[in-house]
């Protein structure tokens, strides 16, 4: 087997506040193409990587998290599909398709094959949805990074919605809230989006089919936007933000409204978060907020695949990708996360097989 170049994405040290395009560096190792005998090892061809925001909480020196910070001068660790070039686990065979953790490097070799997933590839949907629209890693415990099946388990597990209800989304044209405003939409219930630029708000109404949208950057009042378009109250609020939003919508929820607290990307730019204020209204509404990870709800994993599967092949649901093309555009597109940069679920291609 060939020894190679192999490209590499690396963490140069630990950072404070948002995540710029040099914290990370591009360097040129070398790879034997091969898994070694008795390892149990695959040796994959990265294709596509996933940009998660939860990627930032492995960027600080702190270990007290469910998941270990990155290694600084390593290749950054991350979701993604790949090819199996060669191997030494009687479960793959060279070939094979698999999603799962990888590096952001051109080819890996993984030890730790528990945690994928095989792919069966079917020509009517993209492999890199693996990323997205179906992303999940069934045996990886608390990880934040399977916006498909978030979507899906937050939305029916921790949300309860009922046909008719008002719902409110927020970075919803993002990997995780535009299926949330879908799967509402196919409930029966009326849906609104905020997004932070006109771009985004014209591709939720024209394409994901929200009700209605708003970019909270032109907002001065995001309590009187709110009451603007829920002018009864919010029964749902799937929050991906956190902070101010947070706020805003605690003030406009009904009586025994529900709040799914799935992330809160506006607070991975701070040292210092902010506090809510608007606490008290959980007691006066009866509002039941809850977080969650989807890791929890892996029994739910069949009805989510067969559901969303079947939605998109039948036109029912769309999914908005924002592909960068090469592994050197990596360190780019997860930087664009934290401003809004991407339009859809952020993949970088890395090599199309
Ligand atoms: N609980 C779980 O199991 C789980 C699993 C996966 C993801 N998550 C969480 O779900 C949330 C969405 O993740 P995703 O993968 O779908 O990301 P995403 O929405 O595709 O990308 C992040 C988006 O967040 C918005 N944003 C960035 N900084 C912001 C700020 N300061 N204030 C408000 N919005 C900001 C931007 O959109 P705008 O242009 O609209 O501002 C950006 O495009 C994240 O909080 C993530 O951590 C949770």
């Amino acid at each position: 087997m060939a020894t190679v170049k192999n490209g590499q994405v690396v963490l140069k040290g630990y950072i404070e506040g948002a995540p710029k395009k040099d914290d990370m560096e591009m360097k040129i190792g070398t790879v034997e193409l091969k898994a070694p005998k008795g390892s149990g090892a695959l040796l994959v061809k990265n294709l596509y990587l996933s940009c998660d925001p939860y990627m930032r909480a492995r960027m600080r020196n702190f270990h007290g998290s469910y998941i270990q910070p990155f290694v600084p001068g390593q290749p950054i660790e991350g979701f993604g599909v790949a090819k199996v070039l060669d191997s030494d686990n009687p479960n793959f065979k060279p070939g094979d398709f698999i999603s799962g953790f990888t590096c952001w490097e051109e080819y890996s070799l993984i030890h730790n094959t528990s945690q994928l997933r095989k792919i069966q590839p079917d020509d009517s949907i993209p492999l890199s949805y693996h990323l997205g629209l179906l992303g999940i890693a069934p045996f990886l415990r608390n990880l934040l990074c399977m916006p498909g099946f978030t979507a899906y388990a937050g939305f029916y597990e921790i949300c309860s919605p009922k046909k008719g209800e008002c719902v409110f989304v927020s970075a919803a044209s993002g990997a995780v809230g535009q299926l949330v405003g879908q799967l509402a939409k196919l409930h029966g219930c009326y849906v609104v989006g905020s997004a932070g630029s006109s771009q985004k708000v014209d591709l939720l109404k024209n394409k994901l089919g929200f009700d209605e949208a708003f970019n909270y950057k032109e907002e001065t009042d995001l309590d009187a936007a709110l009451k603007r378009y829920f002018p009864q109250g919010i029964d749902i609020y799937f929050d991906n933000v956190g902070g101010a939003m947070l706020d805003a919508a605690l003030l406009n929820m009904q009586v025994h409204g529900r709040i799914a607290v799935c992330g809160m990307v506006s607070l991975h730019s701070y040292s210092d978060p902010k506090g809510i204020h608007n606490l008290f209204c959980l007691v006066t509404k009866r509002i039941k907020m809850q977080g969650f990870l989807q890791s929890d709800y892996m029994h739910k994993f069949p009805q989510f695949l067969e559901h969303v599967t079947d939605s998109y092949k039948q036109g029912k649901i769309v999914y908005i990708e924002d592909m960068t093309e090469g592994l050197e555009t990596a360190p780019a597109a997860f930087v664009g996360l934290f401003s809004g940069k991407n339009i859809g679920k952020q993949v970088v291609c890395v090599a199309r097989e």
